[in-house]
């Protein structure tokens, strides 16, 4: 049974609320909220075994060494991870993808290559590509999807060929919702012999990441996103690749043996974890995630279908408001314009009713341009939204929507 009140009781923000009255928050995809699980997780190790991971002999060092690799398991058990050593922690999803762009691609993409994306990417996912195309000579390829952000199969084949070195791709956008059809996307790619890499980053908060049964190359998320700290990310990468891969950053810990001649490198995952580690955001992040696979993640997912399908009904009641991203396959993110009020001034009067959203381009500029807007109002859902959230959206909507009416 899944229990969204009792749930709530965990996040101390949610207690708290904003200008004497609760929030509604509505920001999810932009940055999850906190269980005092993974608060009190961190505050503890700060108190009780706090040291740099990875460099002491005393018990302190010893006791968050431990930690720190126990969040690593908890992490390669969330995504589904054949070894532990295929989790690299990172500073977020953005730093994880720019390491396989620079450390994978300046290895492997040529003049003649390609690197496809598509049109529904982040900025995270879109410009390490087009900075390592422009470095290596490769072609960033980017396919169209469907005006209602659906994707679109045929378009995807159509794109992919034997200059396809890799596949760049989102699991679920950040703007429009969509659900990208991974497993099949990775058999096409794989077809061609190109690797793909997954940003499941919007994905990995609704939904079960499983790296063995996608059969992906690489998939970046991050903590913040997954009720777990800032600071904090994660790149899984098949061992075989990164194994071949040469080091992203250099100094501390990454290495095998140094002289002032020559330096040889460590395996993975040192190898890609070059100075202190986050290990105390990195163990708050595993927390995160334990608290999401303790609730289930198949029940995250039932309850936020039911406020999704909840929540595209109820913003069809708000006049002049245009829903962007209608796919049927869609997670819980609702962009929307409404005609003759600006996103901004919209946020506005939303805030002013303690509703939390998003506005602009969302960090996917391209994409909402392709749209046809150059800025969108956002709302996000989280495991702790309830029906309540959204009818007092729909709400503060009518309220604006009619106040700039009158105006
Ligand atoms: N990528 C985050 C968002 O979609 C910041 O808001």
């Amino acid at each position: 049974m899944y229990d969204v009140w009792q749930i709530r009781k965990d996040f101390p923000i949610l207690q708290h609320g904003v200008n004497g009255g609760p929030v509604v928050f509505l920001d999810t995809a932009a940055s999850a909220q906190k269980p005092h699980q993974v608060l009190d997780k961190m505050r503890t190790v700060y108190e009780t075994a706090y040291a740099n991971a990875h460099r002491g002999s005393y018990t302190f060092a010893e006791e968050i060494t431990t930690e720190f690799e126990a969040a690593r398991r908890t992490v390669q058990n969330f995504v589904n991870a054949k070894e532990a050593r295929e989790i690299i922690f990172t500073r977020n999803a953005t730093e994880s993808i720019n390491l396989v762009a620079a450390s994978w691609g300046e290895k492997n993409l040529h003049v003649g290559d390609e690197v496809l994306i598509s049109q529904a990417e982040h900025h995270a996912n879109l410009v390490p590509w087009q900075n390592i195309c422009e470095k290596s000579g490769a072609k960033l390829v980017v396919f169209p999807i469907a005006d209602d952000g659906s994707y679109i199969k045929e378009e995807y084949e159509k794109h992919l060929n034997e200059r396809t070195k890799l596949v760049a791709i989102t699991a679920m956008s950040n703007v429009l919702g969509t659900v990208f059809p991974i497993k099949e996307m990775v058999k096409s790619a794989h077809t061609y012999g190109a690797k793909i890499l997954v940003d499941a980053c919007q994905y990995a908060v609704h939904q079960k990441v499983d790296v063995q049964d996608w059969d992906c190359d690489f998939v970046a998320f991050s903590g913040h996103k997954t009720y777990g700290p800032t600071g904090i990310g994660v790149l899984y990468g098949k061992a075989e690749i990164l194994s071949l891969m040469p080091p992203y950053q250099f100094g501390g810990d990454m290495i095998d043996h140094v002289t002032y001649q020559k330096t040889t490198f460590a395996d993975i995952p040192a190898r890609f974890e070059a100075g202190t580690a986050a290990s105390v955001q990195a163990i708050g992040m595993a927390e995160g995630l334990k608290y999401m696979l303790a609730l289930g993640m198949e029940n995250i997912e039932a309850h936020e279908e039911e406020l999704t399908n909840y929540a595209t009904m109820r913003l069809n009641e708000v006049p002049r408001l245009k829903q962007v991203g209608t796919a049927i396959d869609k997670g819980g993110v609702f962009s929307f314009d409404v005609t003759g009020i600006h996103p901004q001034d919209l946020a506005f009067v939303l805030n002013k009713e303690n509703v939390a959203v998003r506005t602009g381009h969302h960090c996917a500029e391209p994409l909402v341009n392709r749209m046809g807007y150059t800025s969108l109002t956002r709302a996000s859902l989280g495991l702790y939204n309830t029906k309540e959230d959204i009818d007092a959206l729909i709400a503060a909507l009518l309220k604006a929507e009619r106040f700039f009416r009158e105006d």
